[in-house]
């Protein structure tokens, strides 16, 4: 059964609206903004802004190259966030009409925003779940009325393997949802790091007070929870910004920011 979230918690810092403001969004609360501002007290606002723009940039570069190079048209986003820019079911339709987008998150304000813009739109749905149950998410009957498992799909971890601590073994939770999709299925991560900004480990004090924390990875961890999948090109795992398969995918536009690690790998 899906599981529907934790209790709505305005007074308590959340990531999904802290994420929300830093991109500049308005469903956020007091708690949500002077979280996100000791982010920026440690780490600077240009960082912090620009690394979330960054990030977002990038979701939209890779699911725009899976769906026009890779032929992907199954796109399983987990961690979907609060309504913003480039959501992936936009991005993947303006390639290829017929694209097909099912989005988990476990938040109950995400949820109910994403229900309302989802509502009736062609090959779209969300469930609610939790991450740290994979098995639930690919056995979700929603979710496989609407995504083919027999044909490839991409399952886009986007900025949300940070919120799983090493004690709920984040590597078996990729393990487990690679092992639902066929081959030619791919796997988009990208994930916080203090390894250019070495104060960003100062982060993660703001962020014990949301519900899951925050784990930062080196780029060594970040690359093992690629599950041993082969990187696609670039074939190495680079920072948001600098992110690009080919000469011809744009670089991001957004400034700052070299605090996210990503990439994308293709089970064989
Ligand atoms: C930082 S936002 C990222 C949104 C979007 N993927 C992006 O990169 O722009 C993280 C999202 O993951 C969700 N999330 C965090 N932990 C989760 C978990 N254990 N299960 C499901 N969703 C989770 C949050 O509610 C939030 O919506």
């Amino acid at each position: 059964m899906a599981l529907e979230a934790g209790a709505f918690r305005p007074d308590i810092p959340n990531v999904a609206r802290m994420y929300d403001y830093m991109l500049g969004g308005k469903d956020n609360y007091p708690s949500d903004r002077e979280a996100a501002q000791e982010t920026f007290a440690v780490l600077g606002e240009d960082v912090v802004r620009g690394s979330v723009l960054q990030n977002r940039e990038f979701l939209a570069r890779a699911v725009r190259y899976l769906a026009a190079e890779r032929g992907i048209r199954q796109f399983l986003d987990i961690g979907t966030g609060l309504p913003t820019m480039n959501s992936v079911h936009e991005v993947a339709q303006s390639v290829a009409p017929g694209s097909r987008i099912a989005y988990v998150d476990n938040d109950p304000v995400v949820l109910a925003h994403a229900r309302d813009m989802l509502n009736c739109l062609p090959g779209t749905m969300i469930a609610g779940h939790d991450l740290r149950d994979p098995a639930a998410i690919t056995a979700d009957a929603g979710i496989r009325a609407l995504l083919d498992f027999d044909q490839p799909v991409a399952v886009l971890l986007i900025a949300i393997l940070h919120f799983i601590a090493d004690r709920d073994d984040p590597a078996g939770i990729v393990s487990a949802l690679m092992a639902a999709v066929p081959p030619g299925s791919c796997l988009v991560i990208s994930h916080l790091t203090a390894d250019h900004y070495t104060h960003a480990d100062k982060v993660a004090d703001v962020y014990q007070e949301t519900a899951p924390g925050l784990h930062l990875r080196s780029r060594a961890a970040v690359e093992a929870l690629f599950d041993g999948l082969p990187l696609l090109p670039p074939g190495e795992l680079a920072y948001t910004g600098d992110w690009q398969p080919d000469a011809d995918t744009p670089p991001a536009s957004s400034p700052g920011g070299s605090a996210i690690w990503c990439g994308i790998a293709r089970k064989a």
